[in-house]
């Protein structure tokens, strides 16, 4: 059983179908609908599509013109491309961490964090979950830094009936095949600031900032020009195709993800050995990751070894991304650091979720775990 499979139909094939025969391929009339479904969805002004969530956070930290000498707050708890973020921009990771219970970073050691140099924080909505929007939001403005929201998985959250994405400056999401939706690889950008909005469109697009001072649009010969150190990271449309079939699909997909989850949390009940996740109204369940209710990480991979010799796939959560080689040579960070984030993933195990999963194989995967717990 695999931990997630995505979820497609006939409508992703006619409108990849319909991409091919139009001979438009690049971004273009389908990565436009994409992006207006998504920015309805999401309940803000501008959403961009990019080529992944990595880039959506490099082109959020460009927007923001992040540079050398910032520093920029992330949970220690997350992929690591939350944090390469502010590397790829010369500004400094700055480590902070998380809450055990909700993997999302911890408000108090968030402004711990904080110092005269600190420029942003990246806010990650882990697994789904909504981080505590209204805290972060206030430490913000007392200390004028600019929050991105990492909605990597996050699409269709909701934080007090609010979608996620819009709350902080920017909003950064995937579609990379282990999300919610996917385009197979991809991203999107959004904010409700005009300002961001020009600079990302701009630099996913080469730095193209259209035709120069005083010259006539209409001529074969006028070309843009270039004001910008940009990229090319635009989503193609035959991606968009398949992301536009996939909004159709996002509020079933949503719904079953819920029932399963819910589902797990009851029937995981009763067994102390395991924490379930913590729920709340506004949680999509990207990923359903339970914690072995004490740190004992062989014990953890032991449940992990003996579901897979089941046939049942599962990972850890995720990363405590200090002790990963590149920021722990770079900036010296010792491995016992950030105590919750290190629990986190050595304690974790994501099982598997996936619209159309049947009961029977959710019941297999608990019963595996009952099994090996004796
Ligand atoms: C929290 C988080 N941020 C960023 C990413 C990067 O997303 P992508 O693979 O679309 O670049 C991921 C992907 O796993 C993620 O989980």
């Amino acid at each position: 059983m695999n931990i997630t499979e995505p979820k497609f139909g006939v409508e992703e094939l006619e409108l990849v179908k319909r991409c091919l025969d139009s001979k438009w391929v690049t971004q273009g009339p389908l990565t436009s609908e994409f992006e207006r479904l998504f920015a309805m969805r999401h309940a803000v002004e501008h959403a961009m599509a990019t080529t992944s969530c990595t880039a959506a956070l490099h082109l959020a930290a460009l927007a923001l013109q992040l540079q050398c000498g910032d520093e920029v707050v992330v949970p220690a708890f997350t992929w690591v491309t939350s944090a390469h973020a502010a590397e790829y921009v010369g500004a400094k990771a700055v480590f902070s961490d998380v809450n055990l219970s909700t993997f999302n970073i911890d408000p108090v050691a968030l402004e711990a964090a904080i110092t005269p140099r600190t420029r942003a924080v990246v806010v990650v909505h882990l697994f789904g979950k909504a981080a505590p929007m209204d805290e972060i939001m206030a430490i913000a403005k007392r200390h004028g830094i600019a929050v991105i929201e990492d909605a990597a998985c996050a699409v269709g959250t909701t934080y007090n009936d609010r979608p996620i994405g819009a709350i902080g400056d920017l909003g950064c999401f995937s579609f990379h095949p282990r999300k919610v939706i996917t385009t197979g690889e991809g991203g999107m950008v959004t904010t409700n600031r005009d300002d961001l909005a020009n600079r990302v469109k701009c630099l996913r697009n080469h730095g193209a900032t259209g035709p120069a001072f005083g010259a006539d649009p209409s001529k074969p010969y006028t070309m843009s020009t270039f004001d910008m150190l940009g990229f090319n990271l635009r989503l193609s449309d035959i991606q968009a195709a398949v992301g536009v079939a996939q909004m159709a699909r996002l509020d079933s997909i949503l719904a079953e993800r819920r029932r399963l989850a819910l589902r797990y949390s009851e029937m995981l009940a009763g067994l102390d050995e395991i924490t379930v996740p913590v729920d709340d109204a506004g949680h999509t369940y990207q990923s359903y990751v339970t914690r072995l209710s004490r740190d004992d990480r062989a014990k953890r991979n032991e449940i992990m070894e003996h579901l897979a010799d089941r046939g049942i796939q599962t990972r850890p959560g995720t990363h405590a991304v200090h002790r990963l080689g590149y920021y722990a040579k770079k900036y010296g960070l010792q491995p016992e650091q950030f105590p919750n984030a290190c629990r986190a993933e050595d304690t974790t195990i994501t099982l598997p979720i996936f619209p159309g999963m049947t009961d029977q194989q959710q019941t297999e995967v608990v019963k595996a775990i009952r099994s090996k717990l004796g």
